[in-house]
């Protein structure tokens, strides 16, 4: 089965809204031409309805950096999945790594916000990878294997289908010390197995796992072309549409 590559940006804490607008429209008038790649930008909560404003009539996607679990109610400063959905976003990225290490996020809390992003019909990021220590102490695939069961606990085949995981090495984030592709193909093939353990052979062939951390113009192409590497989430490269095109444009060639 062919995935359809797909390559998000997420913005994180970046771009009021007149820098928003900005970006979202360079990308907008850039990427006319790309006819396959799925594409995501992921602007910060303040950003959702200006940027799906410049995308709506096109085939960019919008998606949301986090979610919480409870539909409503006094819970000061979190936003439900409806109220993003009502944002116009798509998706929504849950369990990224900068939550989990400056945020308190779990892996309980990860499945939580999952669940409640898929019941009100919002499609998930779900992140996970290993710290540098993690990685030296040759637990990677254990620390994998535990956020992605963890993350992905309850959840049917069905729902599945509005699943990707982005496998990000904390130690390749905002750092760039990208993974070679070697070292991410062998962390996707595991995740992919790990699934079809979870699963079964439909549901792991039919799931795309994108890569992230320091992903740019330059390694795109050989990350992409890596068999279990359906696409990219990309932080520092999408924050200009010069380098955040290229990066969809290697994706769209393959
Ligand atoms: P960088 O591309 O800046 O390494 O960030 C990756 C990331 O965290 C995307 O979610």
């Amino acid at each position: 089965m062919k995935r359809i590559k797909v390559i998000a940006g997420n913005w994180k804490m970046h771009n009021d809204n007149s820098a928003a607008q900005q970006l979202a429209s360079q990308i907008k008038i850039r990427t006319t031409d790309i006819k396959k790649t799925d594409i995501i930008l992921c602007p910060p909560f303040t950003a959702l309805t200006v940027v799906h404003d410049v995308i709506k009539d096109t085939r960019i996607g919008l998606g949301a950096q986090n979610v919480y679990w409870e539909k409503s109610g006094a819970f000061t400063g979190e936003l439900s999945a409806d109220m993003i959905k009502s944002s116009g976003a798509a998706y929504v990225i849950v369990g990224h790594s900068e939550r989990r290490q400056y945020f308190g996020e779990t892996d309980e809390t990860v499945n939580k916000r999952t669940k409640a992003a898929l019941e009100a019909g919002l499609k998930v990021i779900l992140c996970v990878g290993e710290s540098l220590d993690q990685r030296e102490s040759g637990i990677t695939a254990n620390v994998v294997e535990a956020q992605v069961t963890g993350g992905l606990s309850g959840l049917t085949s069905e729902q599945m289908e509005d699943i990707i995981i982005a496998y990000e090495p904390v130690w390749a984030i905002g750092t760039g010390k990208v993974a070679t592709p070697e070292q991410a193909q062998e962390v996707h093939a595991h995740i992919r197995g790990l699934v079809e353990k979870l699963y079964n052979s439909d549901v792991a062939a039919a799931l795309r796992i994108q890569y992230g951390g320091s992903v740019k113009p330059d390694n795109a192409d050989s990350l992409l072309s890596q068999p279990d590497i359906d696409g990219a989430l990309v932080g520092g490269a999408c924050l200009k549409a010069e380098t955040f095109v290229p990066i969809i444009q290697s994706a769209e060639k393959l």
